[in-house]
């Protein structure tokens, strides 16, 4: 017979935490996911002690486990950002979200040692070309002579490995940390080296922040410039958690022209609004189309929706990529237009947006402090 939640509470019930109390009673679990015999739950603590509770974590673990009915467990232990500092919206029981800390950006998250500042790409929707202009936009960085560093924070789709066609896994130091992979000068770092392809959503979805957290702090960047985060696509609770949650300087929203996918670019420029994140600004992806053979130009989709988008969001407009079969062959087979056709026109579009999003994310700059607040919801 399956085990139940009320299962798994009982057990958990027996295992005590640090300062005493039954583990459900101590305000610092997450929504318990039982499918299939298999159960997940994070525990949340203060950064400063992780330590006490990791030894907590893995009695829980095996008291799941234990439970007539589960096969599997895991529990994973997330950090609080900083001690005392707001938390996060973590499910509540039942599945619905908590209600969000009312100003959660005033919350002052830690930095990632070493790297001067963080910034993500984001698309309201799918599909749009965001990882491609995240790659792109990262060699154009990196074509400006700063250090840059990649992390590919889509938990259900890391594209990564693929755009930059990394197929080893990256090495530990010391057991402990992990060294990042090193692409067209890039340092890169993937939630597709750590998951396996096969790991079931299920899975993927309670993991992320705990992926997301190792990702930033337990691996090696060295000394970087700027770090860009391919973020997943959407603004529902996983994507607002992990804006808060990641240590963001700015944010470049990737949009296709048309209407719908104005629609959800607009959802996004909220979502980092809500957050206090400033927004960089919008890319036009697939802006027009360029025919490989005569070079002619038509608007197939209306170009121009996101210019006038920016404009009316309040927020820079930072160029428009065309729909080009170079692009998609180059971005596909892992050989990014930025680093493998540096004269070409495409390389030169993603330089121009590059220099846009570093001249408001430079030491000193005001990075989006001008831009009006806009919070549609959802
Ligand atoms: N400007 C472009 N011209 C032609 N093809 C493009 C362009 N931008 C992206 N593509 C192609 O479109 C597809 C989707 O791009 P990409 O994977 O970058 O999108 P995404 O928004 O990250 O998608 P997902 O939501 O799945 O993560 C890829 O095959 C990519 O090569
Ligand atoms: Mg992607």
């Amino acid at each position: 017979m399956a085990a139940s939640k009320d299962q798994v509470l009982n057990a958990l019930a027996k295992v005590p935490s640090p300062g005493g109390a039954p583990l459900p009673e101590a305000r610092v679990l997450s929504d318990i996911v039982v499918s299939d015999g298999k159960v997940f739950f994070s525990i949340t603590v203060d950064a400063a002690a992780v330590k006490a509770w990791e030894p907590v974590r893995k009695a829980a673990e095996d008291a799941v486990r234990a439970v007539p009915g589960v096969q599997s467990a895991l529990v994973a232990l997330t950090a609080e950002r900083s001690p005392g500092a707001a938390r996060a919206p973590q499910p509540a029981a039942g599945g619905k979200p908590a209600p969000r800390p009312a100003h959660p950006a005033d919350a002052v998250q830690p930095g990632v040692p070493g790297v001067e500042a963080v910034i993500a790409v984001a698309s309201g929707k799918g599909g749009v070309g965001k990882s491609t202009t995240a790659v792109n936009l990262a060699l154009g960085l990196r074509d400006l002579g700063l250090k840059v560093g990649m992390l590919d924070a889509d938990i259900y789709g890391p594209s990564l490995p693929k755009l930059l066609a990394i197929k080893e896994k990256p090495q530990t130091i010391g057991g402990t940390r992990l060294k990042p992979i090193e692409r067209y000068g890039l340092t890169v770092m993937s939630i597709g080296f750590l998951i396996d392809e096969e790991t079931p959503m299920i899975w993927r979805g309670p993991m992320v922040m705990s992926a997301i957290t190792q990702m930033l702090r337990e691996v090696e960047w060295g000394k970087l410039d700027i770090m860009v985060v391919d973020m997943p696509p959407g603004t529902g609770d996983a994507q607002l958690t992990m804006a808060q949650q990641v240590p963001l300087k700015g944010a470049v929203i990737v949009s296709t022209p048309q209407d719908l996918a104005l629609i959800d670019a607009r959802r996004g420029v909220s979502m980092f609004n809500r957050v206090n994140v400033p927004v960089l600004g919008l890319v036009e992806n697939m802006s027009y189309f360029l025919c490989p053979s005569c070079g002619e130009r038509s608007d197939i989709f209306g170009h121009g929706g996101a210019h006038k988008e920016a404009e009316r969001l309040g927020v820079p407009f930072l160029g428009e990529v065309p729909l080009h079969m170079t692009i998609r062959e180059k971005s596909d087979s892992g050989l990014p237009v930025v680093a493998t056709e540096p004269d070409g026109p495409h390389a030169k579009i993603y330089r121009d947006i590059a220099a846009k999003v570093w001249d408001q994310i430079k030491p000193g700059a005001a990075a989006g402090r001008a831009a009006p607040k806009i919070v549609i919801e959802a």
